[in-house]
């Protein structure tokens, strides 16, 4: 398990369309938190990036599903064993070499990405009771669209502090365990054990054609959620 960090070779693990939604993703996130924070007039460009959001993260949903072998969540989604397993061995001077995310870093993947996608769709039906409604709020109670305000709130909070804690994760991995794995979120290409990068360069891709078809439709979906009373009328 353990190497030299001489003996580590660079392999493809993180293909273009995961790179570009983390990246993006990153960009969207500060500007979502600061515009809802700050309120007012910036609220119109809050809820355009809001809406930029969803469509990123309901791609990254379908892409863990058909897009390449280490962009599946079957690829870094294990059970508490391997979580524990991993966890302990974070107390080892050593490094524990992963292709894909960590058995912790996977689920902070998954709770991230159905907390961004719960985040925008609150924000869809929520009224602010200020000067702002969601696109959906007329579909739901008023009731609900206030409440929906209030979780929306919430979990904006909650996600900062998510982020917060994921990005310590990130440089603890990179400064104490000595892993370059920002470097490997911006190239693509990951240090590894020689047999792991073996298995990696041999793994299965996923086409461009499929990361923009899968793209095209996350976008569509969104933007068909969001003009549903412009398009469709009631
Ligand atoms: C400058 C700040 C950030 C840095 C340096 C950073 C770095 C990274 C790195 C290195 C990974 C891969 C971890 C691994 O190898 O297992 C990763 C994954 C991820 N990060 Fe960040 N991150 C940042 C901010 C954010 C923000 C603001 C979000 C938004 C909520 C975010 C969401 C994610 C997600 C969802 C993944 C999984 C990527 C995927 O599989 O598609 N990150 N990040
Ligand atoms: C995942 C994407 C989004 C993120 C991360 C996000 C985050 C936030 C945050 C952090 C706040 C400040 C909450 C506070 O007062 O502490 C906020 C406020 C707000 N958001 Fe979002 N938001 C997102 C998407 C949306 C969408 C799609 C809409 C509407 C369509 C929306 C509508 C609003 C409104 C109206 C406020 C102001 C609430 C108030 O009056 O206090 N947001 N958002």
């Amino acid at each position: 398990m353990t190497k030299p960090e001489t003996d580590l070779i660079a392999a493809p693990v993180w293909d273009a369309f995961v790179r570009c939604f983390h990246w993006s993703l990153v960009l969207l996130f500060v500007f979502s938190a600061i515009t809802g924070k700050v309120g007012g007039s910036w609220i119109k460009w809050h809820m355009w990036s809001g809406y930029a959001v969803l469509a990123l993260v309901l791609f990254r949903i379908v892409w863990g599903f058909v897009g390449g072998e280490y962009a599946r969540f079957a690829s870094f989604v294990s059970g508490p064993v391997a979580g524990i397993r991993y966890g302990l061995g974070l107390l080892k001077r050593s490094t524990q070499h992963v292709i894909s995310h960590n058995p912790i870093g996977g689920w902070m993947v998954v709770v991230l990405l159905l907390l961004l996608a719960a985040q925008a769709m609150f924000g869809l039906i929520s009224d602010d009771e200020i000067a702002t409604t969601g696109p959906l709020a007329r579909y739901v109670s008023t009731e609900l669209s206030l409440k929906a305000m209030s979780w929306h709130r919430l979990l904006g909070n909650v996600l900062l502090g998510l982020v917060a804690i994921h990005i310590l994760a990130v440089v603890f991995h990179v400064f104490v365990k000595k892993e370059a794995l920002v470097r490997a979120m911006l190239s693509g290409n990951k240090d590894l054990p020689p047999e792991l990068a073996r298995e990696a360069s041999a793994a299965r891709k996923a086409s461009s054609a499929a990361g923009f078809v899968v793209l095209s439709i996350a976008i569509l979906a969104v933007a068909v959620a969001v003009n549903w009373s412009a398009w469709f009328g009631k």
